[in-house]
């Protein structure tokens, strides 16, 4: 995440003496922890892989622990009492047993360690997964929908959420379980990708809608949730643009950008549900807006891919 991506994410925002813990440094947990460090916080994290390790301190990170987070093998590594926790790990594939092991067991660990601690986190933040909602045929999903019943995926996901809404308020004060949408910004665009490939076809269908976020509009939101006023409380939002759109029309879009024939779909399901086809629906974000004044920088696809294209 460059310099200026990250500013822009945490202006005005002053965290100084604060102690922040990102257990995930992936695509998302980088730039959260990057920000953090432009905003003057004291940043860890947690990491399997060494490499990562050194390079995340070599961006300044104060502390990072090398540990499985489903082990307890760096419960001693990372004092007790952070201020800020963001756990953003994510199975990068694994199946379901991968799932567990990264979402389940990580989250039963987090709340083992606070848990035998004095003292409590501040403010945990959870990027979960709009995968966790069942519902598709045009739905509008809010907050209050049921997140029951979804695919394997998505279920094992809400498990995970499930743990973090019982803990105990004595190992954290409060938590945000953050459901995103599908993330996508700077190296990170699959389907221009694809068609700056040449793609002629693509997988699946053009015809339900795609609920996009942009990364940096996530870690504004991460943000957000991590200096909210007290009286908030403990809270579950849906994280997306505020314009979901046919995946067609965005294919259609891209390709008229880039110069491109469109490509066509060839009907095929994808494993990313585990062969089920993509719902139809559109993640209203809503909630965060009105509860914590969240705002995109980029509020449609448009606003994100014109971004990337200028790069
Ligand atoms: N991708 C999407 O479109 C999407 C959509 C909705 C929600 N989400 C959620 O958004 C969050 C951020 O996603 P992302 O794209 O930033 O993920 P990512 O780039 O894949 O990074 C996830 C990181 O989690 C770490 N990790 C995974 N399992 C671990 C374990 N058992 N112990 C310790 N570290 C572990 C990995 O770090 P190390 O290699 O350093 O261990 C990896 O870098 C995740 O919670 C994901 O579930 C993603």
């Amino acid at each position: 995440m460059h310099e200026a991506s990250c500013a822009r994410c945490v202006v005005g925002l002053n965290l100084s003496g604060k102690r922040l813990v990102v257990f995930g440094c992936g695509y998302v947990g980088s730039a959260v922890a990057q920000a953090a460090l432009v905003a003057g916080a004291r940043v860890e994290a947690l990491t399997r892989n060494p490499a990562k390790a050194e390079a995340l301190r070599a961006q300044g990170l104060h502390k990072v622990v090398v540990a499985e987070l489903a082990s307890t093998d760096w419960h001693d590594q990372l004092e007790a009492g952070a201020d800020f926790l963001v756990n953003c790990v994510s199975s990068g594939g694994g199946g379901v047993e991968g799932y567990r092991q990264c979402y389940v067991a990580g989250m039963e660990s987090i709340l083992e360690w606070t848990e035998k601690s004095d003292a409590p986190v501040g403010t945990l933040v959870y990027t979960s997964s709009t995968s966790v909602y069942p519902q598709g045929e045009g739905a509008v999903i809010d907050e209050t929908q049921p997140a029951e019943g979804a695919t394997p995926n998505g279920a094992i996901i809400r498990e995970s959420e499930k743990l973090l809404e019982a803990s105990l308020i004595a190992a954290c004060r409060r938590w945000f379980i953050l459901r995103l949408a599908g993330i996508y910004g700077p190296e990170r665009h699959h389907l221009l990708d694809q068609l700056r490939a040449g793609a002629a076809t693509l997988n699946g269908s053009g015809d339900y809608h795609l609920n996009l976020v942009q990364r940096d509009d996530i870690v504004k939101a991460i943000f957000a949730c991590l200096v909210a006023p007290e009286a908030t409380g403990s809270q579950i939002f849906n994280v997306a643009d505020t314009a979901p759109a046919l995946r067609g029309e965005v294919v259609a879009w891209l390709a008229e950008k880039l110069g491109r024939p469109a490509p066509g779909f060839d009907g095929t399901t994808t494993n990313r549900r585990a062969g089920l086809p993509m719902p139809d629906r559109l993640i209203s974000s809503a909630k965060i807006r009105r509860t914590l004044g969240w705002r995109p920088d980029y509020p449609d696809y448009r606003a994100g891919f014109e971004k990337l294209l200028s790069r």
